[in-house]
């Protein structure tokens, strides 16, 4: 397969970036997204030239580093999906593919398709820790929760802090990562405790940040590779008051 490559390259957060075009061929359909990406790198070193600078670590789908927007939607355009866990054999031959890093003031670029995303650990930190005695290790059936609430909970620890529903929102809210941080925690019994003041520090830290409100447009559902429901925001709405 080939396809034209038109590549968001940017040098440094203070210097304004353009796309650049490259052509690339010989990739297989079982080729990954980023693989397909180290292909490039590998062609742009043979012509002495910079690689292109892009994230990623487990390629696995648990990270969250592979920040790419691909023809405008983050993480392509397939459902339920992370960037590292796209092929390129969902794209017909001989595609034109925009490829960009995340778009959110908060999230500056650091270089080409690299984006800081530290204020999603700050807001992270801001939470604290449960503080509450839990003593030692406690025989697992004696805290019981139901198998709805502990679905919930789970459903909400899946977020891997991607930052996907911030690229996507018209507000770069990131909301739908807080309320999944929120969720877990307070829907288990340890956690519930100090629920109150760990969501009012964690949404104060996310308007420090500079992300914006929710104001329901949904797209951050739709484009979440773990599927994290809205139904977290109505929850840490309730709990905010
Ligand atoms: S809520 Fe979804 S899109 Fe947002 S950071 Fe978590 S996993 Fe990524
Ligand atoms: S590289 Fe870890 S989720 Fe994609």
């Amino acid at each position: 397969m080939i396809f034209t490559l038109h590549i968001w390259r940017q040098k440094s957060p203070q210097v304004g970036g353009s796309f650049s075009t490259y052509i690339i061929n010989n990739i297989d359909g079982d080729t990954s997204f980023l693989e397909m990406l180290d292909q490039l790198n590998e062609q742009l070193i043979h012509q002495n030239e910079d690689c292109i600078v892009f994230d990623y670590d487990c390629r696995e789908g648990i990270c969250g580093a592979c920040s790419l927007v691909i023809n405008g939607y983050p993480h392509g355009e397939k459902t339920a999906t992370t960037t590292c866990q796209l092929y390129m054999r969902e794209y017909k031959n001989e595609t034109e593919l925009w490829i960009e890093p995340w778009r959110a003031n908060s999230f500056a670029v650091l270089k080409d398709l690299t984006v800081d995303r530290s204020a999603f650990d700050r807001i992270i930190q801001s939470g604290g820790y449960v503080s509450v005695h839990t003593g030692s290790a406690p025989e697992a059936n004696n805290i019981l929760v139901e198998k709805n609430t502990a679905d919930e909970a789970f459903s909400a620890a899946e977020c891997i802090g991607c930052g996907a529903c911030v690229a996507v929102c018209p507000n770069a809210s990131a909301s739908l990562f807080v309320a999944a941080k929120i969720s877990h925690l307070m829907l288990l019994p340890q956690g519930e405790i100090e629920s109150n003041g760990r969501a009012h520090n964690m949404m104060m830290q996310m308007q420090d940040e500079g992300f914006g409100s929710c104001s329901n447009h949904r797209y951050c559902e739709r484009v979440c590779p773990k599927g994290i429901s809205l139904q977290n925001i109505t929850r840490m709405n309730n709990i905010l008051g």
